[in-house]
């Protein structure tokens, strides 16, 4: 695997303000425990406007930072954007690209998820991409062909060298924030075919060794455990659980003890 230690990344979406992310990402430091350090990659993701703060707070300490999107170019004209350069600068080494509210809010497409991962390499940043069905999609149950042409149309022109590490989150849409995760044994199924897929344009030392799978969607203490006891998960992309931090801290103590 890529990593042995497991994901746990909190993506508190917009949510929060500046004092508030910094009452939170003190808290899980201060719930953090020296032990946990190899057992566990804990990524912290607020907004933009709250990295600067939760880095400081974060600074020396083993919890990473990441950062909720990226543009595709270092600078230049683009009004709004935020390129990997300065997410670099304050200390961001984690970036989700392609979550689902992004694709259906902002109109995200596969061209665009497709250059962000392409410049996050290239900055050596490490893309958390997120892959899923919606709800229609999987009541007709098209969830296999869906993920084929996320993976094929995000990928299929990246370059993953030996240095590069990739996450890829698999989130089927109509579960996130529904309080009903999706059952372990469909997470295994679909991060099976991901693997393979990856395998199929990368081959299997890279596909094996740089790619990280894990899942997102109503994860939260009551179910963690039972989706990092399955081989093909490598950790979980945590939304509202992640913006408790009494919570956040449950689940990192239950991941510790799989
Ligand atoms: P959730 O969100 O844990 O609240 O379902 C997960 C996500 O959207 O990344």
């Amino acid at each position: 695997m890529a990593n042995q230690k497991k994901y746990l990344i909190a993506n508190w979406k917009m949510n929060l303000g500046i004092k508030e992310s910094i009452q939170l990402s003190t808290a899980i430091k201060n719930g953090f425990k020296k032990s946990w350090r190899s057992a566990i990659e804990v990524v912290l993701c607020p907004s933009y406007l709250s990295l600067p703060a939760v880095s400081e707070v974060i600074n020396k300490t083993a919890i990473k930072l990441g950062a909720q999107d990226v543009f595709w170019h270092d600078q230049g004209s683009y009004t709004g954007e935020i390129s990997p350069i300065m997410l670099t600068e304050v200390g961001s080494e984690y970036i989700i690209i392609g979550h689902s509210e992004r694709r259906q809010y902002l109109c995200e497409t596969s061209k665009i998820i497709n250059q962000k991962i392409i410049h996050c390499l290239s900055h050596s940043l490490i893309p958390i991409v997120c892959v899923g069905e919606t709800a229609a999609e999987h009541h007709r149950g098209d969830q296999h062909q869906v993920i084929i042409k996320q993976i094929n149309a995000a990928f299929s022109t990246v370059k993953v060298k030996k240095t590069n590490r990739v996450i890829i989150a698999y989130e089927p849409v109509w579960v996130i924030g529904s309080g009903q995760a999706l059952a372990p044994e469909s997470v295994e199924e679909i991060n099976q075919l991901i693997r393979h897929l990856l395998g199929d344009i990368y081959g299997r030392e890279i596909a094996t060794n740089n790619f990280s799978l894990i899942y997102g969607g109503s994860v939260g203490s009551s179910n963690i455990q039972s989706f990092l006891r399955l081989d093909n998960i490598d950790g979980a992309l945590i939304g509202n659980a992640s913006l408790k931090s009494q919570e956040f801290l449950n689940i990192m103590e239950l991941t510790i003890t799989v």
